[in-house]
This record gives structure tokens, C-alpha cells and sequence, in this order.
């Protein structure tokens, strides 16, 4: 009985071997007749014999390679990034006429030839917030190429301490990067700005919500030298760079103007027109001593004894000093006229 236990499962045993085995050389087989058909791609050969020092060699065919497995059914969409502009085999800038995938996935020699450890292959670079790679070892696959006047300021920037990934607003998979169409780019920033969201939902607004303005008018998402990520050195520059007029020269100009707008403008929106921080007269008399001009609805006299009362009403102090951000009239001094 027991010798008989001992035979089945000899023969068992053997046959899951020669299973194994042919499954072996069944996959070589795949892989030698896939390596014939999947030369869509030209044969990258510069690469061949390079060696990256942290994670070994490249491959010798490059996206040939890859796409023996990685192909039309594989789970995430490969090829878009073919017709990309990271794609563009005449452009010798590009990935696809350099190393190729491995441009920007680093050496994949082991990864696409060694067998599997276990459940897994060998290490090669993804990106995502999910991937094993660091934040800063995924940017600086991107940095390598992308380091001209624009992205200068990368490292340091709140971007890169705060460990935001390139591909946390990119996306190049795709024929085309969503962040970089004008009517998608906010939502990118809202996945992680949702206070911006809601600043921009109010009812005096940057144009953002229209399609009509972007933030990176005003920022430079790849960092900046100066606060707040702005594309110019101070917020009134940027302010300028669209609202002209109101850098003067004035014969009669208003200090806080010149001072910064933001004593008076939120930068995104806000619920009193236009983009004001506060109503006037409360606007004014942050600075201004109300006396002589009582923007008060009630005095010692009951119900304020001018009525109209001007100095509340309507456009409050608006009302006669109109020219709030400076004037050029000879008796404008008074910001009046
Ligand atoms: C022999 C098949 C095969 C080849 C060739 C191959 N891969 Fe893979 N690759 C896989 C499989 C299977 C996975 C799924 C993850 C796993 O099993 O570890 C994978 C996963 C990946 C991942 C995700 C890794 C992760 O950590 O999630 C990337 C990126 C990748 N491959 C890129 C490449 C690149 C670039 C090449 C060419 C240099 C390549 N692969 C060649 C089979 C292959
Ligand atoms: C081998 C060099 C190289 C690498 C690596 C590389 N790029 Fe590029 N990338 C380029 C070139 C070249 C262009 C085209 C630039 C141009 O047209 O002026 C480009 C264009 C882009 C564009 C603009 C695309 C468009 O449609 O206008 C984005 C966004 C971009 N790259 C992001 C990235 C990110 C993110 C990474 C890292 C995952 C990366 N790149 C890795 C070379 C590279
Ligand atoms: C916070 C979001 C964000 C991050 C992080 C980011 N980008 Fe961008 N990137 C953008 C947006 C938005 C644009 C479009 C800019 C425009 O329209 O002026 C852009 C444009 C680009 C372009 C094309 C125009 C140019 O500046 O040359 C390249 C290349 C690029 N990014 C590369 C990178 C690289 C490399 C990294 C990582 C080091 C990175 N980006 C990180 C949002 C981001
Ligand atoms: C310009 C850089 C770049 C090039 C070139 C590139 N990739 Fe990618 N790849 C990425 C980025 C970034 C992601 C993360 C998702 C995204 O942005 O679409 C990614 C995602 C992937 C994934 C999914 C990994 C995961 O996490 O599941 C695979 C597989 C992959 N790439 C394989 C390839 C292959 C194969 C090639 C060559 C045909 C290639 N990539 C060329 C940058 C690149
Ligand atoms: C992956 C998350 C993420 C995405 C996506 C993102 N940011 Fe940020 N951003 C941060 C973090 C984290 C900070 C620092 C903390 C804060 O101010 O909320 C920051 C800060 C900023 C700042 C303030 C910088 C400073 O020094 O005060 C600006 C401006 C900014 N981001 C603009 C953008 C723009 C524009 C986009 C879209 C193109 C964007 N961000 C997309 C994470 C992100
Ligand atoms: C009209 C110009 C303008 C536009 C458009 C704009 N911002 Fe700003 N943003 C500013 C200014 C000005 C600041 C204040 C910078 C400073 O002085 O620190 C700022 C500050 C920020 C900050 C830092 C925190 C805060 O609120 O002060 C974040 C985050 C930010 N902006 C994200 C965005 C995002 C996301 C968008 C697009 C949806 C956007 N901005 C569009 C001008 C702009
Ligand atoms: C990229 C161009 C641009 C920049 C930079 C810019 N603005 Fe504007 N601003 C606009 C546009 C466009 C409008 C909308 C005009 C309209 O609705 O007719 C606007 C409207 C306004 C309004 C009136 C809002 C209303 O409800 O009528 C104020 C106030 C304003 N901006 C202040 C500022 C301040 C302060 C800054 C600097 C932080 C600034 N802007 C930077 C383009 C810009
Ligand atoms: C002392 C407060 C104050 C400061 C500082 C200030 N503004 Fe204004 N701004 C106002 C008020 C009040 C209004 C509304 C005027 C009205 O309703 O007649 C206004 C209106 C505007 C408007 C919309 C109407 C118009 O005149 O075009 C724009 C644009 C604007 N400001 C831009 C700016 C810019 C840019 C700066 C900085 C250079 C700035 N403001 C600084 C108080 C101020
Ligand atoms: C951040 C402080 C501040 C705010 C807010 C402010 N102002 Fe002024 N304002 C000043 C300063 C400083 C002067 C210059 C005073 C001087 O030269 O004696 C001035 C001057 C004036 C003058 C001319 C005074 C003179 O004697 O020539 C008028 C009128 C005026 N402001 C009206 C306003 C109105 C209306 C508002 C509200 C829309 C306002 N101010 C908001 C600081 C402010
Ligand atoms: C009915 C018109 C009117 C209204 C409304 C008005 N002012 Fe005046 N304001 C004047 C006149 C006229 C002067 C010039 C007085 C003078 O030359 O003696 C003046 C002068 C000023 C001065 C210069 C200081 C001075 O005494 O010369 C400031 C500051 C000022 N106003 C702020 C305000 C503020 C803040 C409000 C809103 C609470 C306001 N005004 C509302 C008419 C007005």
C-alpha cells in the first residue's frame, strides 16, 4: 500500500517537472518568435553596452524589447507614447532616439531577461505614487533631459521639498499630456489645492473657472525665485504683466497701490466685487481715521444725519474719491477725479 502512495507520487512529481520544463522552453520558443515579429520599432544598438552603475545594463533592442511583453493587451496603455512628442524619432532630444523606454524607466537588461524571483521581476523604474522609486530619483529621470531657464529652480522650490512628482501633474502615456491643454490644466492642481478650488468658485474671480485664464499665468509650477511660485519677482509684477495701468507713473498716486495690490485684492476670488478683501468703507479705514467721513450707518443723532448718507451708500467712499488707484488729473489729489 504504502509503496504504492510512494509510486504516485514519484510519477506525480515527475510530471509537474517535465510540465515545468516544456513550460520553459515553450516560453524561449515565444520569446525567439516574438523577437522576430516586433521589430516595428527600429533596432536601438547604441545601447547595448551601456552600464548604469546603480542598476546595471540596458537592454540591447531597446522598445523592441519591452514590447514583447508589454504589447497591445498589456494592462496599461504603452504605445500613445509613441506619438507623443517624446516619440519623435527625428528629434535626437527625444527618448525614443536615445535609449528609449529606458530613457526614462532606466536599465531594464534584468528586468526584461532575468527570470522572475519569485513572484516578481527584477527592479525597474515606474512612477507614480505607488512606485517603489523615490520622489527624487523618478524626477530626476525627467530632470536629466528637462533642465533649461523654465525649470531652473526646481530643486528648493516648495514643489520639490513638499516631494511632488513630475508625474503627479504629468502624464506621458498619452498622445497628449492633459496638463498641458488650458482647460484641464486647474483640475491637475485641485487634486491636491482644494482651498484654490473653492477660492475660485466665489463670485469675483480670475476668469480660471471659464477656461479663460490658467494659473500658470501667474505661477511657475517648476519653481520660482521668488514667493508663492510667482512667475515674476514680486506679486505687483504680476499683477502688471496683465493690469498695465495701474503701475502708473501718476501724478497723484495712492501708496498702498504701488505698496501691493494685495492690501486691497484677493489674487483668486473672493465673495465682494472686485476681488476685494474687504467692502469700503472698511476697505479704506483699515487706514483711514474715520473722522470728518463717518462711513457709519448710525451717530449720536440716531438713523446718520446725512441722507442720503454718501459716505456708506452705493460705491461708499467710491462715491467721490473714484480714482483709488492714483490719478493723473491736476486737482486730482484727492483721488476724486
Ligand atoms: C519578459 C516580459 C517582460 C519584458 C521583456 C519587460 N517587462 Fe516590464 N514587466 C513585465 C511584467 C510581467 C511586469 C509586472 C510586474 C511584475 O511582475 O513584477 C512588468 C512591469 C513593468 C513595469 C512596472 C514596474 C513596477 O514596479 O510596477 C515597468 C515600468 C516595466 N515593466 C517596464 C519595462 C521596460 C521599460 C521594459 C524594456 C526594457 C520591460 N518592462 C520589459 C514583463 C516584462
Ligand atoms: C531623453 C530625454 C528626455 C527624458 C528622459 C524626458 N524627456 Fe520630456 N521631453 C524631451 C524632449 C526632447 C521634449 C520635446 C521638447 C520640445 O519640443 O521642445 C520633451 C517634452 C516634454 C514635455 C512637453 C510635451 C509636449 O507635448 O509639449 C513634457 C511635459 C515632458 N517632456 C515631461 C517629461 C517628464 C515628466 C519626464 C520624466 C518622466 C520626461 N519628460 C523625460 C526629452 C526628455
Ligand atoms: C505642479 C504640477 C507640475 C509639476 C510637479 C511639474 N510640472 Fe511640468 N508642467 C506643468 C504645467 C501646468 C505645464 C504647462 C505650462 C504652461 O502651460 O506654461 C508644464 C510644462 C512642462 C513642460 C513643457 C514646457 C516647458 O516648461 O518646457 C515640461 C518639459 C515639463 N513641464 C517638465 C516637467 C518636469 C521634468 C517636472 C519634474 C521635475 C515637472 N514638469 C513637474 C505642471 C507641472
Ligand atoms: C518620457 C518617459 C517615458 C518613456 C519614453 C516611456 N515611459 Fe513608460 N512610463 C512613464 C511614466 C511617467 C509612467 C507613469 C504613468 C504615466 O505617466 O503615463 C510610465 C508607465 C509605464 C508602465 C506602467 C507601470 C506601472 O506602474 O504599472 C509601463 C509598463 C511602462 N511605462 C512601460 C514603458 C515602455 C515599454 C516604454 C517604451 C515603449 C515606455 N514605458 C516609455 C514614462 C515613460
Ligand atoms: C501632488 C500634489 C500637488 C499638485 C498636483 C500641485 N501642487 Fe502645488 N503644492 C503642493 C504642496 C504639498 C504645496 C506646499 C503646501 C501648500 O502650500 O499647500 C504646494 C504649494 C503650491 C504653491 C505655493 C508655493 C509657496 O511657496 O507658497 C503654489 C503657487 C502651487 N502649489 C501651485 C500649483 C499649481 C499651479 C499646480 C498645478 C499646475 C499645483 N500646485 C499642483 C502640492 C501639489
Ligand atoms: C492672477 C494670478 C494668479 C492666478 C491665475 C493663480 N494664482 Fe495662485 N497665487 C497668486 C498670488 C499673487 C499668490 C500669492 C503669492 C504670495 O505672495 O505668496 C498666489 C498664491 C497661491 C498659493 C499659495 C497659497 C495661497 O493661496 O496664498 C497656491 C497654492 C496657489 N496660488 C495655487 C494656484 C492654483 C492652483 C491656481 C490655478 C487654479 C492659481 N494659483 C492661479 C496669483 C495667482
Ligand atoms: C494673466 C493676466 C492677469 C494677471 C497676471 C492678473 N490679472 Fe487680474 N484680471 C485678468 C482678467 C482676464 C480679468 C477678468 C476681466 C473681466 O472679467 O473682464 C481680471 C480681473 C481682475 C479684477 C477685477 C475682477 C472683477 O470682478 O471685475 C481685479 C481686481 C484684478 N484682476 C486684480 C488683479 C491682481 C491684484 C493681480 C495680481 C495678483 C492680477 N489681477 C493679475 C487678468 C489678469
Ligand atoms: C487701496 C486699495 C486698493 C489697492 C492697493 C489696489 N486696488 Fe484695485 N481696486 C480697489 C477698489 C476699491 C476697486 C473698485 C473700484 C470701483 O469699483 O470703482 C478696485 C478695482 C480694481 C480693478 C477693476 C476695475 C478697474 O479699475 O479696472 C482692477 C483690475 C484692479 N483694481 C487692479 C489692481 C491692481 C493691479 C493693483 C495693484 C497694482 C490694485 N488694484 C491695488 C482698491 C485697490
Ligand atoms: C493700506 C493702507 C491704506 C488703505 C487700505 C487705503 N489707503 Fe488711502 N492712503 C494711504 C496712504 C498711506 C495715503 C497717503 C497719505 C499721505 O500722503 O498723507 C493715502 C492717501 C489717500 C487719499 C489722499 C489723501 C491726501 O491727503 O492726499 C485718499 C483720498 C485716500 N487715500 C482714499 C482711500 C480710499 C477711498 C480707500 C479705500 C478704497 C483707501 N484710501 C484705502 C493708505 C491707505
Ligand atoms: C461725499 C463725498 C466723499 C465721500 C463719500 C468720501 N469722501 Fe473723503 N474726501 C472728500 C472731500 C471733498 C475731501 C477733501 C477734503 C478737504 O480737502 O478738506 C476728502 C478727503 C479725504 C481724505 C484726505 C484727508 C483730508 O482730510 O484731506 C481721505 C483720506 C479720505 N477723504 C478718505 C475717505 C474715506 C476712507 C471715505 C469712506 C469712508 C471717504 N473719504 C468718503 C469727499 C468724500
Amino acid at each position: 500500500m504504502a509503496a504504492r502512495k510512494k509510486k504516485i507520487l514519484q510519477s506525480g512529481v515527475c510530471f509537474l517537472f517535465s510540465v515545468f520544463v516544456f513550460g520553459m522552453i515553450f516560453q524561449e520558443g515565444v520569446i525567439q518568435a516574438a523577437e522576430k515579429i516586433t521589430a516595428v520599432t527600429p533596432a536601438n544598438t547604441m545601447s547595448a553596452d551601456q552600464v548604469d552603475k546603480n542598476m546595471g545594463r540596458y537592454t540591447r533592442k531597446g522598445a523592441d524589447t519591452c514590447l514583447k511583453c508589454h504589447d497591445e493587451d498589456y494592462k496599461y496603455p504603452i504605445y500613445p507614447v509613441f506619438f507623443s512628442k517624446h516619440g519623435d524619432r527625428n528629434d535626437k532630444r527625444t527618448p525614443m532616439a536615445q535609449l528609449q523606454c529606458e530613457s526614462c524607466h532606466g536599465p531594464g537588461r534584468a528586468h526584461a531577461t532575468e527570470p522572475r524571483v519569485g513572484f516578481k521581476r527584477a527592479r525597474i523604474i515606474s512612477f507614480g505614487r505607488a512606485a517603489s522609486a523615490s520622489s527624487v530619483e523618478q524626477n530626476n529621470q525627467c530632470i536629466q533631459c528637462h533642465n533649461n531657464n523654465n525649470h531652473l529652480a526646481w530643486v528648493g522650490s516648495t514643489h520639490e521639498t513638499q516631494n511632488v512628482l513630475c508625474v503627479d501633474c504629468h502624464t506621458l502615456h498619452k498622445r497628449k499630456d492633459p496638463v498641458l491643454d488650458k482647460t484641464r490644466q486647474a483640475a491637475a492642481c485641485y487634486t491636491c489645492h482644494k482651498k484654490q478650488r473653492a477660492e475660485f468658485a466665489r463670485n469675483s474671480v480670475h476668469p480660471v473657472r471659464y477656461g479663460k485664464m490658467v494659473c500658470t499665468q501667474c505661477h511657475n509650477p517648476h519653481g520660482s525665485l521668488s514667493d508663492g511660485l510667482l512667475k515674476t519677482s514680486t506679486r505687483n509684477e504680476t499683477c502688471y504683466s496683465c493690469h498695465a495701468e495701474k503701475r502708473g507713473p501718476f501724478l497723484w498716486a495712492h501708496a498702498p497701490v504701488a505698496e501691493d495690490c494685495g492690501v486691497c485684492h484677493e489674487h483668486h476670488g473672493s465673495m465682494h466685487t472686485p476681488l476685494l478683501k474687504k467692502r469700503a468703507p472698511l476697505l479704506c479705514q483699515q487706514c483711514h481715521a474715520p473722522v470728518g467721513h463717518p462711513g457709519v450707518a448710525y451717530d449720536e443723532s440716531g438713523l446718520a444725519s446725512q441722507t442720503p448718507n454718501t459716505f456708506l451708500l452705493a460705491k461708499s467712499c467710491l462715491n467721490c474719491h473714484s480714482q483709488v488707484h492714483g490719478s493723473n488729473h491736476p486737482s486730482g489729489v484727492k483721488l476724486m477725479r
